[in-house]
């Protein structure tokens, strides 16, 4: 266990304090880190561009990389994005939750250009978590909110992650305790040839069940096999730890700190009973730990395929890169 360390003065508790404070900073511009249920956010007012600049400066994040919209409700979606049958489908079936919707931006919606790096599509989340709810109608903002790490690093699912992620310019991470789903939301993109529909993509999967989308729309997706690359979560090397990482281990090598799954015992465990619900919420936690341990590698165990697997071996693929 790495050894405690005094609690970061900039981590709040989630009262009613600490939701006021955070709607007053937004109001001014600044940023502020939110629990979600699926990580934490680096949140910032949509609408100005020196907030919005903000966020890409405390994550020294590429500024190609768009950055999804948090709203309140499907109203507050629609007034930004321009909503189909199908959308509509799927944000009455999973919002609010998980799910990002890639749609195209209404003319007029009042959203910085740097959110959307030039896009003519907007990526919009209609968040669950009643802390994230309770800032954004508190504030009655639009927030654009990538994951509260520094560019290209693991995923915060806890305040303390995000306080040993990220320093200058951050000033406020409200505590909601650790992430529910552990993973970033499922995005989706709805695609269109001029003004008729024309398929959708699976751009990240996550903790929405791709098949269930299918099943709504009524057709699968199609594959990214040529498109360039949209959602930068999509690079070869993302959401990496700072030290090698091995996946498939059953057995830790010399100075391999081992993540186990299920039978596969090690330093640290993603689920004991092989749960992948339980593997999803503890994978960044598991991978910060491996990381702050004194083990110069990092080794992990197979995680199975199917439902949420399909999205933690995503991850894994792209932090082993
Ligand atoms: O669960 C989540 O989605 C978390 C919480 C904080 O809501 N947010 C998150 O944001 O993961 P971020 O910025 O780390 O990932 C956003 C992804 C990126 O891969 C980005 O490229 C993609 O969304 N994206 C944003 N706008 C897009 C667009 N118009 N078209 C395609 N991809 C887009
Ligand atoms: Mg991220």
């Amino acid at each position: 266990m790495p050894a405690s360390k005094p609690s970061d003065p900039r981590i709040a508790p989630a009262d009613a304090a600490g939701i006021a404070r955070a709607a007053a900073m937004l109001r001014e511009g600044r940023p502020v880190a939110l629990p979600t249920e699926t990580v934490y956010g680096l949140a910032a007012d949509a609408a100005r561009a020196d907030a919005v600049a903000a966020i890409y400066r405390t994550k020294g994040r590429p500024d190609f990389n768009p950055l999804i919209v948090h709203v309140p409700d499907l109203d507050g979606a629609r007034a930004i994005a321009i909503f189909d049958a199908r959308a509509e489908k799927l944000a009455a079936a999973f919002w609010p939750g998980p799910l990002t919707l890639v749609l195209p931006l209404r003319e007029g919606a009042g959203i910085a250009p740097a959110v959307t790096a030039g896009l003519s599509t907007i990526a919009l989340r209609c968040p669950a978590h009643p802390v994230m709810r309770a800032v954004l109608e508190a504030s009655g903002l639009r927030l654009a909110a990538p994951s509260a790490n520094r560019s290209g690093a693991i995923s915060p699912t806890r305040a303390e992650h995000v306080a040993a992620s990220l320093g200058e310019g951050l000033d406020l991470i409200v505590d909601g305790g650790a992430a529910r789903a552990g993973l970033e939301s499922t995005i989706v993109a709805l695609r269109n040839l001029g003004d008729e529909p024309a398929g959708w993509q699976l751009l990240r999967p996550g903790p929405i069940d791709p098949e269930a989308i299918a099943a709504l729309l009524g057709e699968p997706p199609i594959p990214l096999a040529d498109q360039r690359i949209e959602a930068p979560g999509q690079l070869a090397s993302h959401y990496a730890p700072g030290k090698p990482l091995r996946l498939g281990a059953v057995a830790a090598d010399a100075d391999e700190w081992l993540i186990g799954f299920g039978n596969v015992v090690g330093d640290d465990t993603l689920s004991a009973s092989g749960d992948l619900a339980e593997a999803a919420a503890n994978l960044y936690a598991a991978l910060h730990r491996a990381d702050a341990s004194d083990h110069a590698r990092i080794a992990i165990a197979p995680v199975p395929m199917g439902g949420m697997g399909d999205a933690i071996n995503d991850r894994l693929k792209r932090a082993a890169a």
